[in-house]
C-alpha cells in the first residue's frame, strides 16, 4: 500500500476527511504564524480572555472555560484526578474505544472505577443509565457525547438529567463534536465538558479546552493528589486572576483558537455551523445507502461529525484508503477492533457540502473498481 511522504516545501497537500486531526484553513494557519508577546503580558491576557469568553458562548455556559496544553486525553485524566476522592467510585459509561480509555485512565490513577458498557454501535439509553446508576453510589460519571470509534452520538440531553439526579458530577467528553454539535452545558448541568481542538474546531493539534462548573471546582479543592500540571485549582487561580495559565502555553495555538472562535461565533454563526455538520452527515449517509453499504451505528444515534461505515461489501479497506490517497484524499480505517470491519469518514470542522460530494464521488468509483 502506498502512502504519502513528508512534503518539506509545501506541507501536506492532502484533503483530509478524517476524524482528527482535520483540514486547517489557510486563514487559521496565517493567524498562527503571527508574532506574539509573552504569556505574562497584557496582550496575552487579552487574547486568552477572548478565547475563554468565546468558549463560554460556544458552550452556552457561564462556567469558567480553561485552556490546557495537551490533547483531550490530558483533560480526561484531569477529570479523574481532580474529582474522584480515594474512598469514592467513578462510573464510566463506555460505548467504544474512547469510553474504554477513560475507564483505563481511572484505573491507572488508582481510582475505584466501574465500567458500564454496551455493544459497540449502540448508545447508552435512559433505561440503561438508570439501571447502572441504581447499582451503587457514584461521585462522578464519565461519558462520551460523540464516540469517534463507533460513530455513535449518545443521547446526552436525555442522559444528563438522569445522571445529575443521582447526585454525581457529570463529565462529558465532547472531543469530536464540540464546535460541530450543540452542547448546552448550563441547561444540561454538565460539570466538565471537554474537547481537543484538532477536530471540529479545525485547528492544528496541541490544545484542549473545557468548561468547569463551580461544583466541580469546589469538589477539586478537597481531593488529594490532584497532581501538578493538571491541577484544576492552580489553573483556575491563574485563569480568574489574570487570564493566564500556570505554565507556558502554546501561544500561537491560542491565537489560532481565538481567531477560529471569532469566525465560528461571528462569521459562520453557531446555528449555521451545527446545521452544516448535520447536512454533511446526512449527505454521507445517503451516499452509504446509494453505494450498497450500511452505517455501523444503530439508527437514530449516528454521529453528525464522523460516519463509521460497515464493510458490508467486504472491501479491502487498506487498499481502498490507499487508492483514495492517490487521488489526494485521506479517510481512515476502523478504529482498533473495528479495523477492516468498518471505515470512517470525518466530516467535521470547515468541510463544506461541495467538498464531501466531490470526495464521495471519487470514493464511489474506487469502490466500483474494488468490488
Ligand atoms: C471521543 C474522543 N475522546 C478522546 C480522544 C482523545 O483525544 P486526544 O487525541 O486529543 O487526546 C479522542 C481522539 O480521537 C476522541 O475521539
Amino acid at each position: 500500500m502506498t502512502d504519502v511522504h513528508f512534503n518539506k516545501e509545501k506541507g501536506s497537500q492532502l484533503k483530509l476527511f478524517t476524524p482528527g486531526p482535520v483540514y486547517v484553513p489557510e486563514r487559521v494557519l496565517k493567524e498562527i504564524a503571527k508574532p506574539n508577546d509573552t504569556h505574562r503580558s497584557k496582550a496575552y491576557s487579552e487574547m486568552h480572555q477572548m478565547a475563554a469568553e468565546g468558549l463560554q458562548k460556544l458552550l452556552y455556559t457561564k462556567n469558567e472555560c480553561l485552556i490546557f496544553t495537551s490533547s483531550a486525553t490530558g483533560i480526561m485524566e484531569a477529570c479523574v484526578r481532580n474529582l474522584v476522592e480515594e474512598d469514592e467510585k467513578g462510573l464510566f459509561f463506555s460505548i467504544g474505544a474512547f469510553g474504554d480509555r477513560w475507564y483505563e485512565i481511572g484505573v491507572s490513577n488508582g481510582k475505584t472505577s466501574i465500567k458500564e458498557g454496551v455493544e459497540w454501535g449502540k448508545a447508552i439509553t435512559s433505561e440503561f443509565s438508570q439501571e447502572a446508576l441504581s447499582k451503587d453510589k457514584y461521585s462522578v460519571v464519565f461519558i462520551q457525547a460523540n464516540e469517534t470509534s463507533t460513530g455513535v452520538y449518545n443521547p446526552i440531553e436525555e442522559l444528563a438529567p438522569i445522571i445529575k439526579d443521582s447526585g454525581a458530577l457529570l463529565c462529558v467528553d465532547a472531543t469530536s463534536s464540540m464546535a460541530g454539535v450543540k452542547l448546552e452545558v448550563d441547561k444540561l448541568g454538565i460539570d466538565i465538558a471537554l474537547a481537543s481542538v484538532q477536530k471540529c474546531f479545525a485547528l492544528p493539534p496541541g490544545l484542549a479546552v473545557c468548561s468547569v462548573s463551580t461544583a466541580a471546582f469546589e469538589k477539586a479543592e478537597n481531593v488529594k493528589n490532584r497532581g501538578l500540571y493538571f491541577d484544576l485549582i492552580t489553573m483556575k487561580k491563574s485563569h480568574v486572576a489574570k487570564y493566564q495559565t500556570p505554565t507556558t502555553p502554546p501561544i500561537p495555538q491560542i491565537r489560532g483558537l481565538t481567531a477560529q472562535l471569532d469566525f465560528i461565533l461571528n462569521e459562520e454563526g453557531l446555528e449555521k455551523r451545527f446545521e452544516r455538520h448535520e447536512r454533511l452527515a446526512k449527505q454521507t449517509r445517503k451516499w452509504v445507502h446509494e453505494n450498497d453499504l450500511e452505517m455501523f451505528p444503530e439508527k437514530n444515534y449516528e454521529s453528525n461529525t464522523v460516519s463509521t461505515i460497515k464493510n458490508s461489501l467486504n472491501l479491502d479497506i487498506p487498499k481502498m484508503v490507499s487508492m483514495l490517497l492517490d487521488k489526494g484524499y485521506r479517510i481512515v480505517n476502523g478504529y482498533g477492533q473495528l479495523a477492516n470491519k468498518t471505515f470512517r469518514i470525518g466530516h467535521m470542522g470547515e468541510i463544506q457540502i461541495k467538498d464531501i460530494d466531490k470526495m464521495l464521488k471519487v470514493l464511489a468509483d474506487i469502490i466500483k473498481e474494488l468490488k
